[in-house]
């Protein structure tokens, strides 16, 4: 008995190690301890063999049965890394081959805008902030010191939704000057945020979308005043339009939230019915700003005899027609991939102040 062990252990590594794969090694495995394997019947024969031998046969046997265990698992591993390698090997992927931009699709010229504010302000040291596009009237009109009947909630033509249940007005935000709010009322200052986001009016012509988007801007500290703010919107209107000597101008104007408050206009010329930015004599409005009333400040829980900064709003889509001359603004939102190749930007070449803001 123990000589035919030895035989058929012989016989089963040797099955073993030239299965070729792991259906190979599966019926090495049936042959060998299956129901009629050659392991199996070993064992029912132990009850023919002498009482005297079969305890020291028992446990040969089953030292057998764990060699040949031990020897499958063992394969069936080796086997598995093989099968993987030779996966891997058929699957690999050049990395060096050239990227084909045509393949990538184009970035939208609002996403290409978005970004390029984030690279200038993110220079000044903004940091960006975001908000729900779905608000209550406290943050869009209330805390920003809308009294109840003021005029100007009706020029913002205003998307309402159903109240909530203690019956606080839900609305579309109407400008991103509600993050503002959100930020003053969570954040210690110093703040410096930029907030692009969607914004909402009912209003719909070529220059006119009743979904747009806005940037909004927030500074509040101990000591920023109103020659920040214009350093700060001078500097910006330049980099954005990558005009040097683009001129800038201050003009008084009117919102709830800011105190003073004053529209930027930026140098254009309209001769020959083209539109040019720069020094051509004539002017074009481009943003509204203002220093944060003391009202909105104490609104957030802040004391506005210690605190205070600027604010300033501006359209990302309208910036975008002006600085990349796309005339009607309708195109932006119908998804036309005919438009998208023409005034879309190639999006490996992402806009940086050292690497250009766009080309
Ligand atoms: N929220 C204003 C608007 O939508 C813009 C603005 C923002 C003005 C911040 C001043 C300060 O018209």
């Amino acid at each position: 008995m123990l000589d035919q062990m030895e035989a058929t252990r012989g016989e089963l590594m040797k099955l073993v190690d030239s299965a070729a794969d792991l259906a190979a090694l599966e019926s090495v495995r049936v042959a060998a301890l299956g129901k009629k394997g050659r392991v199996t019947q070993l064992m029912q024969g132990l009850k023919d063999i002498a009482p005297e031998t079969r305890r020291e046969a028992g446990q040969a046997l089953n030292r057998l049965k764990d060699e040949i265990e031990a020897a499958l698992t063992k394969r069936k591993e080796s086997l598995g890394e093989a099968a993987l390698d030779a996966r891997l090997k058929t699957e690999t992927a050049d990395l060096t081959l050239p990227v084909r931009p045509g393949g990538l699709g184009r970035l939208h010229p609002i996403s290409q805008t978005i970004e390029e504010l984030v690279q200038i302000f993110g220079a000044m040291g903004f940091s960006v902030a975001e908000g729900p596009d779905i608000d209550d009237d406290f943050h869009n009109f209330g805390a920003l010191n809308f009294g109840e009947d003021h005029p100007a909630r009706q020029m913002h033509d205003t998307f309402y939704l159903p109240p909530k249940p203690d019956g606080m007005p839900m609305v579309l935000r109407t400008h991103t000057s509600t993050v503002q709010i959100r930020t003053m009322m969570k954040v210690k200052p110093p703040i410096r945020i930029i907030v692009p986001g969607r914004t909402f009016r009912s209003d719909s012509d070529a220059t006119h979308s009743p979904m747009f988007h806005q940037v909004e801007g927030l500074v509040i500290d101990e000591t920023t005043h109103m020659g920040h703010l214009k350093g700060c919107l001078i500097d910006f209107c330049r980099a954005f339009f990558q005009v040097d000597d683009l001129p800038v101008r201050f003009r008084p104007s009117y919102f709830p939230f800011t105190e003073p408050s004053v529209e930027v206009d930026i140098g254009c010329s309209r001769k020959g019915g083209e539109l040019k930015l720069g020094s051509g004599g004539d002017w074009l409005e481009i943003l509204g700003c203002g220093m944060v009333h003391p009202n909105v400040i104490r609104n957030c829980g802040l004391d506005p005899t210690r605190y205070q900064g600027f604010a300033f709003g501006m359209g990302i889509d309208r910036i975008a027609m002006l600085k990349y001359a796309i005339p009607d603004l309708r195109p932006f939102f119908d998804a036309d991939l005919r438009w998208l190749k023409h005034y879309g930007f190639v999006p490996l070449d992402p806009p940086s102040l050292a690497g250009g803001l766009s080309r």
